[in-house]
């Protein structure tokens, strides 16, 4: 075992915030203008009508369509690939596997093709074999069907639970434990269980969840000459163009990644994918440009998913609902890959209650099944899903109200880093407080008090709390900002939107500091040929950080419009502010000059402003915070449940914009309903190791039927003026940690019995009620 006192944490493809040299920070804002308000996207009308162009909807003339053979088989190794039929097929222009001879264009790539990109040894059902491109997306997936792949079908292991069995089959030589477990621990746990009145311990299991964007994985690859340009469906077109460059061995300034639209990623378009290398080669072999979308079939095995757990917790609790100790072991499997089986499984164990003695132990294992990724919020829904229940059944056991149990051990700085920084902000209390005032927590609890109901229709509510252990953001980011001669204004930044509202939110920033609309403001972003660099957008980290470099960026451009104007009016350029158009003497408005007037701007016919990230405050630590109230009814005949109403009050520093606040807030929700009550990667573990439920039937995520209407969001609204400059925290991944606990601290309550795995389907729900009677 190794040990991990240093709690610096890893998620692939997530960037960990360096501190850069301080710079000269702006003021906080006051009173705001436009921050703040509910505004409608300013793309609202190209994503709704239709006229936005994401990466699916391109067409380039002489365009090819490629697809991609997988292997059928969880484990297998390839000894031969025979494509000459498919070759030979209508409209098919090129094949690519480790069995075919390479081409002139291909040839530098021979050893990357053969050894790495299509791997013979396949770990996992939907790795890579083959990949064709033809005239037509069907003439592409019919010369697939023409390709014969000559298989050493291999023994499998699907369920991480059996991974360490002595005949297990080995998915890696050295076996199938991805690192030696990982222990954290402070304090010490005997001393703290022999302190508590009450101790319980209890198994938990959350199932395997798949990112299922709206919008398919895929891009479009072409080239010029030696330049490569790929429009990609990606959370960041930087990290796109890092790894693609590092599998083609060019430099990042032949690679032009760009994405303007995308319909979802929650994680699973962090990074590059082997598809985006192929269709490059593709389209350089064929020296035409190639689009590659995978299947939705494809998406459900190959890039990424929420990786199963297996947790045991046992917590010490004083009757006076002092957390005297916690003890975690949790188990997972990022799949066939290192791809953090066990991220942040034990993060809100370690950190989001006060409690002295803690010790933890994670174990990441491998199996043959499809990579992990991160996916909202890495590890915490899982985590919370066990310790949110853990707080329910301590509170009911020593007689306390969940919430004040909560309440009696927050803290006001992170246990689990070293040296226990304070946090910038914290709201948790404000999170419970007022959450449960708008819930009405009080008297719904004992309104509700289980068995009050009539009939076999029970209704329960239940809460659960949390941070994130990100949401702060940082550097790295440069922004510009310009202003043109006749007053109109452009953004250049190189954040993707993923769909969460970042241009509307940028937008709204210039607009604050600029004076103009924010539909007026132009926007460019992330295209690594014209736009400014950017971290992948991910995290919770977008808001805060770009909004402050795209605040310096505005303040940069102010101040030398400020110069050029104070030249002009004879005024120093600190007693100037901008107003309507119009630069204006604070210390005598009538002395002021028409932005459009100014003889200065008309000469250089543009200003233009670049703003940096400057670094987080030092030794502090920036979080967001959560809690969440719902109620549900359960019909114990059928274990049918419906989740009646939700209450979601976060912490996430300033709201920047009332409803794509709420959309994340609610989009968060919904997910966690899916998370807890219907999603489950199934996987046939016994004969075929194969995917079961590949698609939307059989794979259930939430739909409108599925949540409540009655979604109220409750934002703590108390900027973060030490976070940054904009005073805003993440929001996007805290909107989903507490909410599965949530749910399932309320079936509790409204039956009695509690659902330790998820999902909390019908049949599940049913036979715990049946075994409760049973046992009763
Ligand atoms: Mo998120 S899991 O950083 O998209």
């Amino acid at each position: 075992m190794t040990r991990d006192p240093d709690t610096r944490y890893y998620v692939e493809g997530i960037d960990v915030p360096e501190t850069p040299p301080p710079s000269g920070e702006p003021e906080p804002w006051g009173e705001t203008r436009v921050v703040g308000k509910p505004l409608p996207r300013v793309d609202a009308y190209e994503r709704v009508s239709g006229t936005a162009v994401y990466p699916a909807d391109l067409k380039l003339p002489r365009m090819l369509y490629g697809a991609i053979l997988r292997s059928p088989h969880p484990h297998a190794v390839v000894s031969a690939v025979h494509t000459t039929e498919a070759a030979g097929m209508p409209g098919v222009r090129a094949v690519l596997s480790g069995f075919t001879p390479t081409d002139r264009a291909t040839q530098p790539h021979a050893d990357y093709i053969r050894r790495s990109l299509f791997n013979p040894h396949c770990r996992f059902q939907g790795e890579v074999v083959a990949a064709v491109a033809a005239e037509s997306p069907y003439q592409a997936r019919d010369a697939l069907r023409a390709i014969r792949v000559d298989y050493e079908v291999l023994p499998f292991v699907a369920d991480e639970r059996r991974a360490l069995d002595a005949d297990a089959p080995k998915v890696h030589e050295s076996g199938n434990q991805v690192t030696d477990t990982q222990v954290y621990e402070r304090g010490d746990i005997a001393t703290g269980f022999a302190e508590a009145d009450v101790v319980l311990e209890q198994d938990y299991r959350t199932e395997c969840e798949i990112h299922t964007p709206m919008e398919l994985h895929g891009c479009v690859a072409k080239w010029d000459g030696d330049s490569l340009t790929v429009w990609e469906s990606t959370q960041g077109v930087y990290n796109v163009q890092s790894q693609v460059a590092a599998a083609l061995g060019l430099p990042l300034s032949r690679i032009r990644v760009v994405n303007h639209y995308m319909g979802g990623g929650f994680g699973s378009k962090l990074r590059a994918s082997k598809y985006t290398t192929i269709a490059a080669l593709l389209a350089k072999q064929t020296a035409r440009p190639v689009k590659l979308t995978l299947t939705r079939e494809e998406t459900y095995l190959a890039v990424g998913n929420r990786p199963p757990s297996n947790m045991w917790l046992k917590a010490g609790v004083k009757r006076d609902g002092t957390l005297t100790a916690l003890e975690f072991k949790g188990s997972g499997s990022g799949g066939a890959y290192r791809a953090g089986g066990t991220s942040l499984l034990d993060w809100l164990v370690r950190d989001c209650y006060l409690c002295p003695n803690v010790r933890t132990e994670t174990t990441d294992l491998y199996i043959n099944a499809g990579p992990a990724r991160p996916m909202r919020a890495p590890g915490h829904p899982q985590g919370a899903w066990a310790l949110e229940q853990m707080l329910d059944a301590l509170a009911e056991a020593i007689e306390l109200d969940p919430v004040a149990l909560r309440l009696k051990n927050i803290p006001a700085y992170s246990q689990a880093r070293g040296g226990n920084p304070p946090y910038t902000t914290t709201g948790l209390r404000q999170c419970l407080e007022d959450g449960a005032q708008a819930f009405g927590w009080r008297e719904s609890r004992s309104a509700m008090a289980r068995g009050a109901t009539d009939g076999h229709v029970r209704r329960g509510v239940g809460m659960a709390s949390g941070l994130w252990i990100g949401g702060g953001g940082g550097p790295p980011s440069t922004v510009i900002v310009k202003l043109f001669a006749d007053g109109s204004v452009n953004l250049n930044m190189g954040a993707s939107d993923i769909g969460t509202g970042t241009k509307t939110v940028m937008a709204m920033v210039v607009a604050e500091e600029l004076g103009v609309d924010p539909d007026d403001v132009q926007i460019e972003h992330a295209d690594t040929g014209t736009t400014q660099f950017a971290t992948a957008s991910g995290g919770s980290k977008t808001v805060p950080t770009e909004a402050p470099t795209v605040r310096a960026a505005a303040l940069d451009l102010k101040r030398q419009l400020f110069e050029l104007a104070g030249e002009e009016l004879g005024v120093d350029p600190s007693q100037l502010r901008l107003e309507a158009g119009r630069v204006v003497s604070t210390v005598d408005p009538s002395t002021a000059v028409e932005i459009t007037r100014l003889p200065g701007l008309a000469r250089r016919r543009s200003i233009t402003g670049v703003g940096y990230r400057a670094p987080n405050p030092e030794g502090k630590v920036v979080n967001p915070f959560a809690a969440q109230f719902c109620e549900v009814e359960v019909n114990t005949l059928t274990g049918e449940l419906k989740v009646l109403r939700f209450v979601a009050a976060h912490d996430s520093g300033r709201v920047m914009n009332r409803l794509t606040y709420q959309n994340q807030v609610f989009g968060g929700i919904t997910m966690g309903i899916g998370f807890g009550m219907t999603e489950e990667r199934v996987l046939d573990v016994d004969q075929t190791g194969k995917m079961v439920n590949i698609n939307w039937h059989d794979y259930k995520i939430p739909t409108a039927l599925d949540v409540p209407a009655d979604m109220t969001c409750v934002p703590i609204d108390r900027p973060d003026d030490e976070a940054n400059t904009t005073g805003a925290k993440g929001i996007g991944e805290p909107a989903t940690i507490p909410t599965a606990p949530a749910v399932a601290n309320a079936i509790t309550h409204a039956v009695g019995v509690r659902v330790t795995g998820t999902p909390a389907t019908p049949a599940r729900v049913v036979q715990l009620l049946a075994d409760a009677r049973k046992g009763g």
